[in-house]
């Protein structure tokens, strides 16, 4: 079994963004930026703005948070967004979801101007990428082609088994999968919670993304003998073999899948960090475009 790491391939990914980010500056091009909106406290999205602001100041990318209170309008909320819109100094920004209930994503996303879209949310990115065009790729589907890649995972010709049909990252694995691109070129299935014969379907998998939200969702006996196993859920659940009496898991039954596996992402340690060098990689492309 080959554990593919995603903090060792984030890792040089990030180290070629620094070298990148360091050319410009020699050059008097000013570094990239990213912002980030977070409207709440949710604990999950807490953490991750700050993995995300951490990640840009250790490649050189300049980072900006901007925080909101729980009882944030949506009126308010778009006024912030046509703020950093029209910010000159921005190449890219986020808003971190999920938004409080009384505030439409929806709304929010397509207000973003796609130019600065760097997670790839807005429908004119997701088009775009439907249609293979240049466009700023959604990060966690783009970190898990980029695993693939830097992997050598063969692709072409195989069963690709997505379990998750969410916008961020079921969706979108299932059409970058199934593009005419290498890695890529898969027969692609993309599973959900109304999906029959599951379990039949999972068996046939060369490839299993699950993207499911569930923990330990995938269990030995679903996955066939030699399977590429790509793990894209993670939840904090309670342990007695920890300090802080947590422990990260994911959708998948690690211990017992790794058995059969040929590769595995672990979690923590697989596709989150994979997800924030995308992130990076967006903002620089957005950089460089704008320069
Ligand atoms: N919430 C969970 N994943 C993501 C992500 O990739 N981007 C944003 N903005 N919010 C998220």
């Amino acid at each position: 079994m080959v554990l593919i790491d995603g903090k060792k391939t984030s890792a040089e990914i990030k180290d070629e963004i620094k070298k990148d980010v360091a050319k410009m500056i020699d050059n008097d091009i000013a570094a990239p930026h990213l912002a980030a909106v977070l409207v709440g406290a949710d604990p999950a999205s807490q953490t991750y703005v700050t993995a995300k602001e951490k990640a840009c100041q250790n490649v050189g990318i300049t980072s900006t948070i901007y925080r909101y209170s729980e009882n944030t309008t949506e009126e308010e909320l778009l006024k912030v967004v046509d703020f950093l819109n029209n910010d000159p100094e921005l190449d890219g920004f986020i808003v971190q979801l999920p938004l409080p209930k009384h505030i439409d994503e929806q709304k929010i996303i397509e207000a973003i101007n796609p130019e600065k879209d760097v997670d790839g949310f807005h429908p004119m990115n997701v088009g775009r990428m439907a249609l293979g065009l240049d466009c700023f790729l959604p990060a966690t589907p783009n970190g898990i082609m980029e695993m693939l890649k830097r992997y050598n995972i063969p692709t072409s010709g195989k069963n690709c088994v997505v379990i998750g049909r969410s916008h961020i990252v079921g969706s979108p694995m299932s059409i970058l999968m199934s593009q005419k691109t290498e890695p890529g070129n898969a027969t692609v299935t993309l599973c959900h919670s109304r999906t029959e014969n599951l379990k039949d379907i999972i068996a046939q998998a060369d490839i299993v993304i699950a993207a499911i939200g569930s923990p330990h969702f995938v269990t030995a006996d679903m996955v066939k003998e030699g399977a590429t196993v790509i793990d894209v859920g993670i939840h904090r659940v309670k342990s007695d073999k920890t300090k802080s009496g947590f422990r990260l898991i994911g959708d998948v039954d690690f211990d017992e899948v790794s058995k059969k596996a040929a590769h595995i992402t672990p979690v923590p340690g697989g596709v989150g960090p994979m997800t924030i060098a995308s992130l990076l990689l967006n903002t620089l492309k957005s950089a460089k475009q704008k320069r």
